[in-house]
């Protein structure tokens, strides 16, 4: 049987190169590569200032810290996240305050955001799931500093303008799975340079360039290594073309799924880009004869790799524990039961695309009859 891994890394002898070269550069912390990375990527996202960091938890992390989010302050996000969403805030001080998706396509609904608002509310911490923008706009209006977690949305458009420069702080994720990977790393676009100084600032310990040094602030040591960067300026030469191969993969799979009862994929907005970096479908137990459960064991016994995207973050240990008082948030409960992620990635060849299809096929036959 062979093996389909869910997001391996579309890398090779390019991205082998550059590191190698950089390394013979005696470069290995921030320098030379980090700062062309940001010029670079400061023109793709159309973004003034772009601070080159270690993580994307480190770029959220870093933005909260530099609008002075901290305690006593509350920042309203979205269930449907990576933890370090949340994770961040609590980092910062403040109090994470949860506000339900949408149905259609599991990002922060902005009416629940705005019945959450109160006189503590610091921040709006919207995602961008699988790539399709969330609704700015309702946000924007609220009057709050806007901080996007855009890890899944390096090539998103909102109605036609890049995702980068449009709200208080876009922060994007270099991590390996990620459609920009260099292993690990992060980013914060922004069009205030106060903002962007203050990260710069806080990305590192120290400042000063001699013998003598000076501390403006206790800082984070969060800055991105050159080694790191030169893999990351060789994924995005490689952007374009990757992108290609996610709009085949995702189109054949909304032809695949769409002779499926029961598994339909998560909405996209036709006014806006997709950076298609996750194919999310949700799987009605009803008519897909199945539970999602049940849907990725069986994948994982025809050699299919999936992934959940997402569990929601208050329902974990930790949240749970924290803050039990949580009222209920009923449309992310529902999708944390019924969404799966089926493997995509440029390094998949159109064959690996055609066995996740067949096994799906096989196994919807098995269980919706
Ligand atoms: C939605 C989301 N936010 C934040 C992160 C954190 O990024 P990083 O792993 O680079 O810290 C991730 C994933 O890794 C993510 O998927």
């Amino acid at each position: 049987m062979t093996h389909i891994g869910f997001q391996p890394p579309a890398v090779g002898e390019e991205e082998v190169a550059a590191v190698a070269e950089t390394i013979r550069s005696g470069w290995l912390t921030t320098g030379p590569k980090a700062a062309e990375l940001e010029r670079r990527l400061g023109e793709y996202l159309e973004a003034e200032h772009v601070v080159a960091l270690s993580s994307g938890t480190a770029a959220l992390h870093l933005a909260l810290v530099a609008l002075g989010i901290g305690p006593g302050d509350e920042v309203i996000t979205t269930p449907i996240t990576w933890p370090a969403t949340a994770n961040v805030i609590v980092h910062a001080g403040a109090t994470p305050v949860f506000a339900d998706v949408r149905d259609g396509d599991l990002n922060i609904d902005p009416e629940q955001v705005a019945a959450l608002v109160t006189g503590r509310t610091k921040a709006i911490m919207p995602v961008h799931l699988a790539g399709q923008p969330c609704e700015l706009e309702p946000l924007w209006a609220l009057g709050l500093p806007v901080v996007e977690d855009a890890a899944h949305a390096t090539e998103s458009r909102y109605r036609g303008r890049k995702l980068g420069g449009l709200s208080d702080a876009t922060c994007f994720s270099l991590y390996a799975t990620k459609n920009l990977a260099a292993g690990e790393g992060g980013l914060i676009a922004t069009n205030r340079a106060e903002l962007a100084a203050a990260v710069r600032e806080l990305r590192l310990t120290r400042r000063g360039d001699g013998a003598l040094y000076d501390l403006a602030v206790p800082g984070y040591k969060a800055n991105l290594s050159d080694v790191l960067a030169a893999i990351a300026l060789v994924q995005l030469d490689k952007l374009e073309r990757h992108g290609e191969l996610r709009r085949r993969q995702f189109a054949r799979y909304d032809e695949a799924v769409a002779g499926l009862a029961g598994i339909r994929p998560l909405e996209r907005d036709p006014r806006d880009t997709h950076a298609r970096h996750l194919y999310v479908v949700r799987i009605d137990p009803e008519e897909g004869g199945a539970t999602r459960d049940d849907y990725q064991r069986a994948l994982a016994e025809e050699g299919i790799s999936t992934s959940i995207h997402f569990l929601p973050v208050h329902t974990l240990t930790w949240y749970r524990e924290r803050f039990p008082e949580q009222p209920p948030l009923p449309v992310a409960e529902r999708a944390g039961r019924d969404v799966l992620s089926l493997p995509l990635s440029p390094a998949h060849p159109d064959e690996a695309i055609e066995a996740v299809v067949a096994a799906l096929r096989r196994v919807h036959a098995r269980f919706a009859g």
